[in-house]
């Protein structure tokens, strides 16, 4: 099949490397994509968030599917134009991708569905704010309305700096003060055609920058899958499974069609564990990044089968995927100053060494060849991602090949994964 991915990231080499691993051989185009998807796809220089440029592109090249990786592209419209057009395109349109553009958005299709989640105000002015953090009470959780890469939330005790937070954002439109959820966070994804969705394997990841869940939040350092403490709170993991498609997605689902706005692509429900039972934080209208860097090589069927039936509407045809028993284990390796400002630009080597580690490969997620060789060029530059039958090998295999890797400044955390692989 031929297929065209758009995006630049670890979450679109991983899905990439998915493709590739199949016994149906692909040709496969990535737009821009980085200096790793290259040795993976044929990369194509275009604008991947310009509707026009993407549906020219797919019938000058007779692209079967068009799978879209970021948000940026849907919120743009690009997979209503591809579409339009008569191509299968995985990924919603502009108004069904408000689920993650617009949190309120969200907040009123979960309300309209009876998805469980925290108890939220919309503030459009400092007052507001105020008034809202005293009804919802500390730990205090004011997020920023649009698209914010991950970093427009903050989850504080601190009165001020909710206020602070705040005041950065409430210029460019209403926040969202958020009562807060306590409890383990689990990421979930399900492929949905608009009317029928199928759940792949859930992932932890992790959200701040520094070890013991210290420091800023990011877009993310490191994730693993699947999750077996799990199966000491509901059963096993089918079970929690079961629970989050019938009381979450299938409902959220619905709901988007009933309104005339059909969710096709992936719904990432991000979730958290509270002693009331599993509520939402957050809904996604993509793959999560880094979580799909560990759910997908764990995954038996191919994949291409599952994005192209979602694509056309047949997913009711297919059974649930399947995953391997193994586990996988990804750690960032970041550049210095990331998130605040990463430098860029500095020689990156030692991937030959660290991929030769037997059951590890890379995920590149900003990188580019130069004359001088490989270089970093962005924050979160590649995910090393490890396979193992248990945790504590994914693990050992993932750091042994994160030390064979030289960058200069560069910094990843040392604890990813650490309680799962000692039993707790
Ligand atoms: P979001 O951008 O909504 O995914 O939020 C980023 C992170 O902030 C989440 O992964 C949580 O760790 C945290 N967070 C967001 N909302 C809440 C909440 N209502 N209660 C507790 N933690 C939250
Ligand atoms: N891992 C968080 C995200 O993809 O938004």
């Amino acid at each position: 099949m031929k297929i065209l991915v758009l995006g630049s990231g670890a979450r679109e080499h991983a899905i990439i490397l998915a493709l590739r691993s199949e016994e149906a051989e692909h040709e496969i185009f990535a737009a821009p994509g980085n200096a790793g998807i290259a040795q993976d796809a044929q990369l194509v220089s275009l604008d991947a968030n310009d509707p026009v440029a993407v549906t020219d592109f797919a019938i000058e090249n007779d692209i079967a599917l068009v799978v879209i990786g970021p948000e940026a592209p849907l919120v743009a419209g690009v997979a209503d134009a591809v579409r339009e057009r008569g191509i299968p395109a995985f990924g919603p349109g502009k108004a069904a991708a408000q689920l993650e553009g617009s949190k309120a958005f969200a907040k009123r299709i979960m309300e309209a569905a009876g998805v469980p989640t925290g108890r939220a105000v919309r503030a459009y002015s400092r007052g507001e704010v105020e008034s809202a953090l005293d009804q919802l009470g500390t730990p205090y959780v004011v997020k920023a309305d649009g698209l914010a890469a991950g970093k427009g939330v903050i989850v504080t005790s601190d009165r001020d700096a909710a206020l602070a937070h705040a005041d950065e954002y409430l210029p460019s439109g209403p926040v969202l003060v958020e009562e807060y959820l306590d409890g383990a966070e689990v990421s979930l994804f399900f492929l949905s055609d608009g009317d029928h969705v199928l759940p792949l394997s859930p992932a932890q990841d992790y959200k701040r920058l520094l070890d013991g869940d210290e420091g800023p939040n990011t877009g993310g350092m490191g994730a693993y899958s699947p999750l077996p403490w799990l199966d000491g709170r509901f059963g096993s993991e089918q079970e929690f499974v079961d629970l989050v498609t019938r009381d979450i997605a299938e409902p959220v689902i619905r709901q988007l069609d009933a309104e005339g706005t059909p969710f096709i692509g992936l719904l990432y429900a991000g979730l958290i564990l509270t002693d009331g039972g599993v509520k939402v934080i957050e809904f996604n209208a993509r793959f999560g990044d880094p979580e799909t860097q560990v759910v997908l090589p764990r995954l038996v069927d191919p994949l291409s089968e599952l994005l192209l039936a979602a694509a056309s509407g047949t997913l009711e045809d297919l059974p649930r995927p399947a995953f391997a028993t193994d586990v996988a284990v990804t750690v960032v390796l970041a550049s210095e100053g990331y998130p605040a400002a990463p430098v860029t630009g500095r020689a990156l080597t030692g991937l030959r060494e660290a991929s030769d580690v037997p059951g590890v490969h890379l995920a590149h997620a900003a990188t580019a060849e130069t004359d001088g060789g490989l270089v970093a060029t962005g924050g979160r530059v590649l995910n090393v991602v490890g396979v193992g039958t248990t945790f504590m090998e994914a693990r050992e295999r993932v750091y042994r090949a994160l030390g064979q890797i030289e960058l200069e400044g560069g910094h990843h955390r040392t604890d990813i994964a650490a309680r799962v692989a000692a039993g707790l």
